[in-house]
């Protein structure tokens, strides 16, 4: 058993990209009369776009209010306007701390993952620089089912032929975290300590990150 790679969530990780989502939501939300605050927001970080509107319409109780087709039509409208607030994302939106652990785990020879429910996670990687610094993407086109679901951390693993024990994956989200474990992974989470009972290790801010302290604490726990 070694550490062999890390994989990351991307957004509200790599980048505050979940802000905008957020800001996307909470205008679709707002056109339907629906009250959608940042707090109800914690539950959609990491779940697909449909099963965000869902809770959306459950948030506002108005779950049968619509056809599919309606409901494919809300959700383009929300990406329409997500599509419109990232527009304007460069290598200068990537989080405090990231680059310098992306730059740290390559430079130890370890395997770099993304796994993201996102399906404009290419978009956002293209715009962020980042997308030839990292060995595999795996985001929401390319699997079935999504966070909690491991299969997007077991997929990233597998095409990086790592064992999914000796990875590291780092999340924001409650539904994401989940799906680390989930996988056997190492789980290392961003925000409030008392959301991710289930993390094995929490940061409130991404430049709190460390290459060496997380190796540290994985070693550590392994018994290596
Ligand atoms: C996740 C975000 O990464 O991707 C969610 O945490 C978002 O907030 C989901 O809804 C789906 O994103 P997209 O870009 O496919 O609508
Ligand atoms: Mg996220």
């Amino acid at each position: 058993m070694k550490l062999e790679a890390f994989i990351f969530d991307l957004d509200g990780v790599i980048t505050d990209t979940a802000e905008y989502h957020f800001l996307a939501w909470q205008a679709l939300a707002n056109d339907m009369g629906i009250t959608f605050t940042r707090e109800d927001n914690e539950l959609l970080k990491g779940i697909s776009r449909m099963e965000s509107l869902e809770k959306i319409l459950e948030i506002g109780e108005r779950s049968s209010d619509f056809s599919e087709a309606e409901k494919e039509a809300l959700a383009s409208k929300k990406n329409d306007h997500y599509l419109t607030l990232i527009t304007k994302i460069s290598p200068s939106d990537i989080l405090p701390g990231i680059k310098e652990l992306l730059t740290a785990i390559k430079a130890n020879g370890l395997k770099l993952g993304l796994a993201s429910a996102s399906k404009n996670a290419f978009t956002v990687m293209d715009s962020l620089e980042l997308k030839d610094d990292f060995d595999v993407i795996v985001d929401a086109k390319t699997i079935t089912n999504g966070k909690p679901d491991p299969e997007v951390f077991l997929t990233a693993a597998k095409l990086l032929g790592v064992s999914p024990a000796n990875c590291i994956g780092v999340e924001d989200a409650v539904a994401g975290v989940e799906a680390i474990k989930s996988a056997g992974m190492y789980a290392v989470a961003i925000g409030a300590g008392e959301s991710f009972p289930l993390a094995d290790v929490v940061y409130s801010e991404t430049g709190e990150l460390s290459f060496a302290k997380i190796k540290g604490l994985f070693e550590k726990e392994k018994g290596i």
